[in-house]
């Protein structure tokens, strides 16, 4: 699919991956960029940058999500690709608060399906749609540091997965974006396992160009490290020597965050 005079909605495009989508979406000459997010000047900001509509959205909230998809429509006219980006995180395991758990599910899961029940009418009516979920290696691989990351992710890949099989037929084209990290303010460059991330991360700008490339090629998965499909291979092959090798990750990283936590704690180099 190419870009060029399509209408596209982004959320969660005022920072990070998102403004980064808009400002390469724009290159592509679209009909009009639709930046909902929660954060209203930002999102305005990338607006007056893009030509496009700012709409304040709390993508956790379906009534924010339809009200934004109408907007589109009443400036537009039309809606064509939907970007489904936003997200959040919480660290931790088990102990991780109900709230923190609900906070994540809404975010990064419900936020997919409001976006898909409001977009699809549309997107399905020239049987040329795009719909990208924002996902994240977590969601085919782990996160170390964060259960309730791991498990909403896992969740928006297999959303993802089914708004394929379901609609392919029709012609909407699904794309789910896998990024390991991505140096954006997401990553708390405090945190170890983090840290451990943000080694190997890569610009919101490549992530971007992956993106424009997948809708380009049509492809469902857009995977902006390589060694993301090399490990997710490696686990769908070796599902116990995967666990075992990640086992060994969280045990370094985690005497390396307790370490940084107690400032007299010796141990083991990670
Ligand atoms: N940065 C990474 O390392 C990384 C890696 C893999 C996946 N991801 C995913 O990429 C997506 C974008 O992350 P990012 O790195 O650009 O983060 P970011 O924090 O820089 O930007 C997130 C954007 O989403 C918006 N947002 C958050 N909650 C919202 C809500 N409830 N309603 C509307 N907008 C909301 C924020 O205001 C912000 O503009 C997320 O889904 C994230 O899980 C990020």
């Amino acid at each position: 699919m190419e870009l060029g005079e399509c209408v596209v909605l982004v959320t969660g495009g005022a920072h990070g991956i998102g403004r980064a989508l808009c400002r390469r979406i724009q290159q592509e000459h679209p009909g009009g960029i639709v930046i909902a997010d929660r954060d209203l000047s930002a999102a305005r900001s990338v607006a007056e940058e893009s030509g496009g509509l700012a709409i304040e959205c709390d993508v956790s909230q379906e009534v924010d999500v339809q009200n934004a998809v109408q907007q589109t429509i009443n400036r537009y006219g039309r809606l064509d690709a939907v970007l489904s980006n936003a997200g959040v995180t919480a660290k931790g395991g088990v102990e991780t608060p109900d709230a923190d758990w609900n906070r994540l599910w809404q975010v990064n899961v419900m936020a997919h399906v409001y976006l898909a029940r409001a977009a699809l009418p549309h997107l399905l009516e020239r049987e040329a749609g795009a719909f990208v979920v924002t996902a994240s290696a977590a969601g085919l691989l782990t996160e170390i540091g964060s259960a309730a990351y791991s498990v909403t992710k896992h969740a928006s890949v297999a959303f993802a997965e089914w708004l394929s099989v379901h609609y392919r037929n029709q012609g909407l084209k699904v794309s789910c974006l896998c990024p390991a990290g991505v140096a954006t303010d997401f990553l708390d460059l405090e945190d170890p396992i983090h840290q451990f991330l943000h080694v190997s991360s890569v610009t919101p700008e490549h992530v971007a160009e992956c993106v424009i490339e997948a809708l380009r090629k049509e492809t469902f998965l857009v995977l902006p490290h390589a060694e993301v499909e090399e490990f997710f291979q490696f686990k769908t092959q070796h599902y116990d020597r995967w666990l075992h090798n990640f086992a060994h990750v969280n045990t370094r990283l985690q005497k390396r965050r307790s370490r940084q936590t107690t400032p007299h704690a010796t141990g083991e180099t990670p």
